[in-house]
């Protein structure tokens, strides 16, 4: 395992556990790709083949050799005026509007440890596990624009995962703008592949579609200055066979939170490119003499036994090298939100009563959702003015949360720290820190604006607002919302505009690092409308996000389900809510909604008084159990037992790392007279054993299990759930 550098055919290898990424240095200096799939020992050059093909011209640097041409061979980097004119992953224009570049090997280094991104998210590793990760650093040479590229590969070879970034460092005296940047590009020389990617809009995010790549650009990506609802960023490209269990696959998933995109296509010849990286429209970078820039990560995994094996890949590097902080790990409260319950018409004695009703049920948290600050009765007004209203919290914030702590909750609040409201004291004072293109009226979005977290200034007062709130109590939770889309994209006093939306994220981040820092105490839930902002990037500083808008039981078998291909179970944030659901009408019984929300970081989300008893006394029991599943969630092995596009039901499960123990979720999404038994088939117990269902007594042959499968219940009443827990017997 690891990297390794073949002097002769100067190929570099990186082996992880079950799989190989190779590439070479040609005889020119470019930086051919060679292969990425199953674990191999040899060398795959053989598979270059060097013909004459009309229209693919030939570098400057051949004479007479008419058999060389970028436009056919699998790159690298492919860069814009190589010669390639399929898409390339580097685009670079100089002052003049000459887009050309020209990148030769000049040398490399392996060493220990995986490498950081200065101001970015990125997978890292501890002091104890950074003997095992490595790092391959290549540096390309542009001897005409004076730029050195530098190729970072990032291995932590028991997971099978290779992360990708690129720094450009300006040595010439001309300043360069980047016009695209794809840290991860992958050329297939052969083979068919599926596009398996994750899109969705406001309330409904990450629902899946399978494509095959064909003659065609597919892109995918969010102009939106955020990763959005709309795609996440995040795919996967596997063989037509593949399915959950069997299978060549392969991810890539952006460690970035604001516009991306990635692109699959199948060339002139039959190789198929996929790249993803930043988002190209509106992004034209300056880089100055002396100047470095660099660019996000992006996650590759490679799984030869198809998508459960991809997304436990994916899990682990989320949960183990992405997410940080005190709650990596430790259960998280079981918290009720006011949000869905009262919206902004919150009081202090709706949030007591909330909180004590929160407190019979067991919860551990009551998180004060929007409406407790400024003049903030709807969501029109108020965003910039981080003051509690006190008149609206009948006293202030410090004896709220005093008074909630006493009766024995803790206590969370709810920000949307980048937004500014035209109806707020801080636009009457800072109108323009909001970002607005001069003489232009502002696109609004939720009847706010966003402000500019590119300029220090900015990003310096709502820290301070931010950790004023913090200091006034115990508060131990903090939801970060996001509520729209970015527009007009212009920053005072900044040299070129194409530079602004990279800036913000970098702000951003900025932000985030300096607070879980200094609250590492406090578990930061990241929330765009939901799931508007469900990336890599976040959960670097957000362990948890708040899945998505709706929180109808049946639409949100869809959503998670699709987030489960590249996020971990412990990243994705489900509540209880009322039936008729808000967002849906759809009613459906306690005992589902409680199951569909046991999918991740359990909470609840509505006026907990509507409860009938029994549903209240069910709810303590279900709080109760959650606790004592809660590891097995979290910690367990995810498998996704049906496809709710397609079947009747989704079922799921947990398994836990050692087989010992499996619990499997069934929700009925359809259900017609007379129907077929649904039968749902565990995964990943241990074979040849027998396993007890607990709430049953009876005992099951695992291989039994696995392959015919468990009948579920024939009952009447719509969208009924089922769970069964396992216990391996001795
Ligand atoms: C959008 C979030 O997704 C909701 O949960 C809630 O916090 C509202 N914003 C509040 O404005």
């Amino acid at each position: 395992m690891g990297i390794h550098f073949d002097e002769k055919k100067q190929t570099f290898s990186i082996d992880t556990a079950n799989s190989t990424y190779q590439f070479q240095v040609d005889r020119h200096g470019f930086l051919l790709h060679l292969y990425y799939g199953k674990k191999i020992s040899g060398n795959a050059d053989y598979l270059l083949k060097y013909l004459d093909r009309g229209f693919s011209g030939n570098p400057a640097c051949l004479i007479n050799d008419r058999t060389f041409s970028m436009d056919v061979l699998p790159q690298e980097l492919p860069v814009w005026g190589s010669g390639d004119f399929r898409s390339p992953a580097f685009v670079v224009e100089k002052e003049d509007g000459t887009r050309s570049v020209d990148l030769k090997y000049v040398t490399y280094q392996i060493r220990k440890g995986k490498y950081s991104l200065p101001g970015l998210p990125a997978v890292y590793v501890s002091d104890e596990e950074a003997t095992e990760a490595e790092t391959l650093e290549i540096v390309l040479e542009d001897s005409v624009l004076s730029l050195e590229v530098d190729l970072l590969y990032g291995v932590l070879p028991k997971l099978d995962i290779i992360t990708r970034a690129i720094q450009i460092k300006n040595k010439g005296a001309d300043t360069v703008y980047l016009d695209k940047l794809m840290p991860a590009s992958l050329d297939f020389i052969t083979g068919d592949y599926d596009l398996i990617t994750f899109h969705g809009r406001h309330t409904m995010e990450r629902l899946m579609q399978r494509v095959p790549i064909n003659h065609l650009s597919q892109r995918i990506g969010s102009r939106r200055g955020a990763s959005s609802h709309q795609f996440n960023p995040m795919l996967i490209a596997a063989k037509p066979e593949t399915t959950d269990s069997f299978g060549d696959c392969y991810a890539m998933e952006f460690v970035y939170s604001g516009g991306f995109q990635a692109e699959a296509l199948k060339d002139q010849f039959g190789t198929t490119r996929v790249q993803m990286g930043l988002q190209e429209e509106g992004f034209h970078y300056p880089v100055a003499f002396g100047e470095t820039f660099t660019s996000p990560e992006v996650i590759l995994s490679f799984s030869r036994d198809g998508f459960d094996r991809l997304s436990h890949n994916l899990h682990d590097v989320i949960r183990q090298h992405i997410c940080r902080g005190a709650y990596q790990y430790q259960p998280r409260p079981v918290l009720v939100n006011s949000w869905e319950g009262s919206l902004c018409n919150i009081t202090r004695d709706s949030l007591l009563s909330l909180a004590r009703e929160g407190k019979e049920i067991g919860l551990d948290m009551l998180v004060v959702d929007d409406g407790w600050f400024g003049n903030r009765d709807d969501d029109n007004t108020s965003l910039g003015d981080w003051y509690a209203n006190e008149e609206k919290l009948g006293g202030s914030l410090a004896q709220l949360i005093t008074d909630v702590n006493r009766i024995g909750l803790k206590f969370g609040i709810w920000m949307e720290p980048e937004m500014i409201s035209e109806k707020s004291h801080l636009y009457e004072m800072h109108p323009d820190w909001a970002l607005q293109i001069p003489g232009r009226i502002p696109i609004r979005g939720r009847n706010q604006l966003v402000l500019d977290f590119s300029r220090k200034d900015v990003r310096d007062y709502i820290y301070d607002r931010i950790c004023d709130i913090l200091d006034s109590g115990n508060i131990e939770y903090l939801k970060w919302d996001y509520n729209r889309s970015i527009y007009d994209v212009y920053s005072e006093g900044v040299t070129h505009q194409g530079r602004v939306l990279y800036d913000y994220m970098l702000g951003l981040y900025e932000v985030l690092e300096k607070l879980v820092n200094r609250y590492p105490h406090v578990l930061i839930e990241g929330c765009s409308g939901g799931g508007g902002r469900y990336d890599a990037g976040m959960l670097y500083y957000t362990p948890q996000i708040w899945t998505s808008d709706n929180t109808d039981p049946i639409d949100r078998m869809l959503i998670q389900y699709g987030t489960s291909f590249g996020y971990p179970a412990s990243t994705m944030a489900a509540h209880v809510s009322k039936s008729p659901n808000e967002q849906t009408g759809r009613v459906t019984p306690i005992q589902t909604r409680v199951i569909a929300a046991m999918y991740g970081s359990f909470g609840f989300e509505l006026d907990l008084s509507l409860l009938t008893k029994e549903e209240k006394k069910a709810a303590g029991e279900e709080v109760k159990k959650y606790h004592r599943l809660e590891r097995l969630i979290t910690d367990g092995r995810y498998y996704r037992l049906s496809d709710p596009a397609k079947d009747k039901f989704c079922a799921w499960s947990f398994v836990s790392r050692d087989g010992a123990e499996a619990l499997v979720n069934a929700v009925v999404l359809k259900l017609q007279s007379n129907d077929e038994l649904f039968y749902v088939r565990p995964k990943g117990l241990k074979p040849e054993r027998v396993y007890k269902e607990i709430n049953t007594g009876e005992c099951y042959d695992s291989d039994l299990l696995m392959s015919a499968g468990l009948p579920l219940p024939k009952e009447s009443g719509e969208h009924r759930a089922y769970q069964f827990h396992f216990i391996l017997q001795q």
